[in-house]
């Protein structure tokens, strides 16, 4: 069972004092990379021209860019809503980036009150993100924000 409580201090810990929002970002995204367990993907796809384009991420090369409405993710970004996937081989449109990928689980971000991106992390095992991963996850992503507000 993950720490959400910790991890949370853990982002803020590290992105003290930071501005630059790639090195946020980046660090964010290994933090739970090696935080979580069996996961095989973490990452950040961001809102750019009306699509999503590949962030910093952990895990195998990715694809690069995402039309809104598309696969999870870009599907997630439109509704404005977390989206979790027990099965990504049942979700209609799932692109599949890295074929390790089983379920998944992505949530919107939002900064300055507009879609700044998603945060995407996919797991090898089915039924791998929890209501308690969603919540902790997504009181991850508010902390995120806020960091990236500045
Ligand atoms: N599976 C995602 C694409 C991104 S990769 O998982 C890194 C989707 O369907 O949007």
């Amino acid at each position: 069972m993950t720490d959400y409580k910790l991890l949370n201090q853990q982002l803020l810990a590290l992105t003290e004092g930071v501005k630059e929002p790639v090195s946020n970002l980046a660090n964010a995204s290994a933090l739970l990379f090696y935080t979580l367990p069996d996961l095989n993907w973490a990452g950040f796809y961001l809102y750019k021209n009306d699509a999503l384009l590949l962030g910093p991420f952990q895990g195998k090369h990715a694809c690069t860019k995402i039309a809104m409405g598309k696969g999870v993710c870009g599907t997630a970004a439109l509704q404005g809503e977390t989206l979790v996937v027990p099965d990504v081989h049942t979700f209609p449109g799932h692109i599949a980036c890295d074929g390790a990928s089983n379920a998944e689980i992505v949530i919107p971000l939002y900064v300055g009150g507009t879609l700044y991106g998603v945060l995407d992390i996919d797991s090898p095992v089915y039924h791998r993100f929890t209501e308690e991963d969603r919540g902790g996850l997504e009181a991850f992503a508010r902390t995120l924000e806020a960091v990236l507000n500045g």
